[in-house]
């Protein structure tokens, strides 16, 4: 076995007693080591892995995609039952972060959405950062994208994800955001956090980062369910340039366009629900 990755954390499930959470985690396992990529939202972490058979005392590294409280808000629960860990993270982790909800009357109120404890309160607990700003390996053939340079001019992102700057708030630009890249005989293994740096400039730059034209699998949320309209349509030709034998994606994917992808991918495409396997 090269790698075998497991979805914990997801918007769905396949299997029962498992729960579902607007959230993504995947545990990913290589011959020396397994790594946790992302912990959900807090809610399903621990109860899916021990369904699923996992014993996450034996993760050796915790990557975290982004700040946000749906891939970190389970790093408190594991650190709990894990102890030590090294946990890899953009340094922006732990900025503070907000999504702007509808309120009545058509205004738009701050909903708080980042990382819900401080550094240091991770750290009693075992966290041990690792912060990384760039391309860097973590493992035998597998590496953290670091931050995405934005290159295609239809990925914008979502206006309502902001952060507070000088008392006004704006666009947050997530260089935190990162994915995984696993080398594989077949290929690339892309696992995608949410995606915020733009699906198809993530798979770009694994590209350009690895020297590895073949993409074999991409997993994860793409953030197209939450991106404008207009981002939606030249993301799903982009996509299907790239010669992806297994498509796995949901979470932010939303179920329009999860949809939409099941039917231009057809045999290629699996919804990547809680329970979800790649194995090579
Ligand atoms: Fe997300
Ligand atoms: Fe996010």
């Amino acid at each position: 076995m090269e790698c075998r990755i497991t979805v914990l954390c997801e918007n769905t499930v396949v299997g029962l007693g498992l729960v579902g959470e607007h959230g993504f985690a995947a545990l990913i396992e290589i011959p020396e080591q397994n790594i946790l990529f992302d912990t959900g939202q807090g809610i399903g972490l621990l109860r899916n892995a021990l369904l699923l058979k996992k014993d996450l005392r034996d993760v050796s590294r915790v990557v975290l995609s982004h700040g946000h409280s749906d891939h970190v808000g389970g790093l408190l629960a594991f650190l709990e039952i894990k102890g030590p860990c090294p946990v890899t993270a953009h340094p922006e982790v732990f900025r503070e972060r907000f999504r702007l909800a509808d309120a009545p009357g058509g205004a738009r109120v701050p909903v708080a959405n980042g990382m819900p404890w401080p550094r240091s309160y991770l750290e009693t607990h075992g966290a041990r950062f690792d912060f990384q700003r760039n391309f860097t390996q973590i493992a035998s053939k597998v590496f953290i994208t670091g931050e995405v340079p934005r290159e295609t001019a239809f990925e914008k992102g979502s206006a309502r994800l902001v952060v507070s700057r000088n008392g006004t708030f704006v666009q947050d630009p997530f260089p935190d955001d990162y994915s995984m890249i696993l080398q594989t005989s077949r290929g690339l293994v892309v696992v995608l956090g949410c995606a915020h740096a733009g699906v198809v400039n993530i798979l770009c730059h694994a590209v350009e980062k690895t020297g590895e034209r073949r993409i074999y699998a991409v997993l994860g949320g793409t953030h197209l369910g939450l991106s404008p309209e207009e981002q939606v349509d030249p993301s799903l030709e982009a996509l299907q340039q790239f010669d992806i034998q297994r498509l796995a994606v949901g979470h932010c994917t939303g179920q329009a366009v999860t949809a939409r992808l099941a039917a231009a991918f057809g045999d290629r495409f699996a919804f990547g629900s809680v329970g979800f396997v790649l194995e090579i």
